[in-house]
């Protein structure tokens, strides 16, 4: 059987870097790379890093589109740079960027603690009297996963928080990714802090902070909607309000 050959083209990566240790302003390195339709960015770069710059720094971690540390800009636009095919791009040059709003700590590192903070401060894990649990498991029915089945599949990438004009302009709002996982736990049957959570996202910087301006939706790399569980959360607080639970 013969074997298919594959497609292959020179494209040059474009990777804006800077060292928040030793550099002023940060600067662009251009390397040429002969990629075939296999080529992801990830895949990429690390080749850059291995054959021709070692001193390129770059986060990831699963290379499944899993765990979110990946996340960077390829020519303006978030990305997954595991899930992103090179060719696929259809450009000459691609322009790799860190995310931005995050403080750089090196070329395509950022400093995610504003993220990380705003999902601590919506206690992100289940809420519960655990001297009641079940000997085994904490049964769930498929109809009741449904309700949060899109919010499980956040990956955590922080493209959302780094996406959001809010965010840019208000440091003490909690954020797209932090309340789309407010909802996830506020609505998980198996936690017994519903109010209290409701309760805690119409403060002050919750969920009235959002403008709906539909950034996150376009950032978020696994088509989640923050928006519009943003509308849900605030239709619930109202609920909430007039004691309809
Ligand atoms: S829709 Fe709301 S949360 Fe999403 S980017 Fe806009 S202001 Fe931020
Ligand atoms: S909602 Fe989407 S963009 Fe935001 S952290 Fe989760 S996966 Fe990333
Ligand atoms: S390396 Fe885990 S999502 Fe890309």
């Amino acid at each position: 059987m013969s074997e298919q050959k594959k497609e292959t083209k020179t494209v040059t990566f474009k990777i804006k870097r800077f060292n928040s240790a030793v550099d002023d302003k940060p600067y662009w390195s251009e390397f040429d790379l002969e990629c075939n339709d296999g080529t992801t960015v990830l895949i990429g770069i690390q080749e850059i890093i291995a054959k021709q710059d070692g001193s390129i720094a770059m986060r990831y971690n699963c290379r499944a589109g899993v765990c979110g540390s990946c996340a960077i800009m390829v020519n303006k636009k978030y990305m997954l740079a595991c899930e992103t095919l090179v060719l696929q791009l259809k450009k000459k040059v691609i322009k790799i960027e860190p995310l931005p709003f995050f403080p750089v700590i090196k070329d395509l590192v950022v400093d995610m603690t504003p993220y990380y903070e705003k999902l601590l401060a919506i206690d992100p894990y289940l809420l519960r009297d655990h001297s009641k649990d079940p000997e085994k498991e904490i049964l769930q029915s498929p109809e009741d996963f449904h309700i949060i089945e899109e919010a499980t599949k956040c990956i955590l990438c922080g493209c959302c928080h780094s996406s959001c004009v809010s965010v840019w302009t208000d440091k003490s709002y909690l954020g797209p990714g932090a309340l789309l996982k407010a909802f996830r736990f506020a609505n998980d049957t198996r936690d017994e802090n519903k109010k209290d959570r409701i309760k805690r996202i119409t403060a002050e910087d919750g969920v009235y902070r959002c403008h709906t301006a539909f950034n996150c939706v376009e950032a978020c790399p696994k088509e989640l909607n923050p928006t519009e569980t943003i509308q849900t959360l605030k239709r619930q607080s109202v609920k909430q309000a007039l004691k309809f639970w």
